[in-house]
Order: C-alpha cells, then structure tokens, then sequence
C-alpha cells in the first residue's frame, strides 16, 4: 500500500486515493489560517489546498493546472491541489504559507 508522509504522520492508502481526503482524515493541517473554513471542499477552484508532493501521484488534470496558473499561484511553482491528486505510490509533502499556500516558508514538512 502506498504510504504518505504529511506533517510527521506515515499514513498509508489505498493506490489511487485522494490526497486531500487522506490528510483530512489523518488530522494533517491541509489549510492555512481563514482557509480552514474558506475552502471550495474538493472541487478544484479555491486553490488552498495547495502542497508540494514528492512521490509517484496522477498526472496534474485541468482543474489542478487551471487553478494553479491563475494568482496568487504561478503555473512556474511546483505544487499540487491536493483534492485534484490520486496517489499511486509511496509520496512526501510538504506545506508551505500564504493562504493559498502559494509561500516560500515552510508551514510543515513530511517529517514534522
Ligand atoms: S480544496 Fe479548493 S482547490 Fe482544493
């Protein structure tokens, strides 16, 4: 089974599950602040739920790409929408600031 790492947790899933949904149900802190609340819940057009993954996921569809090309994210910067992502193997992620986690600070790592 694939295994993620997220914010010191080792959770492991099924292949092909939905990277939001697997940090929510761990208590991994998916949002930033306001966005806590202030979140479109899965459907791929706030863009808070944005993390840098490491690790073999499903190719970036056009909700994922679409949203990330548009500010405060650049299509340049190499997060993910977590509730755009499948996971298919063993992945690393790592948050960082902002509201829409667009920042260059580390909010959390893989390890802690
Ligand atoms: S939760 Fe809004 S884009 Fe992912």
């Amino acid at each position: 089974m694939p295994k993620v790492l997220a914010q010191g947790k080792t959770i492991e899933c099924v292949s092909q599950a939905n990277l939001r949904k697997i940090l929510l149900d761990n208590g991994v802190d998916l949002y930033n602040g306001g966005s806590q609340v202030i979140n479109c819940r899965g459907l791929g057009s706030c863009g808070t739920c944005a993390v840098k993954v490491e690790g073999e996921v499903s190719v970036a569809n056009w909700r994922d790409q679409t949203r990330r090309s548009l500010p405060p994210h650049s299509p340049t910067t190499d997060l993910r929408l977590a509730c755009q992502t499948q996971v298919l193997g063993d992945v690393k992620v790592t948050k960082f600031d902002g509201f829409w986690g667009q920042g260059s600070q580390l909010v959390w790592t893989p390890e802690g």
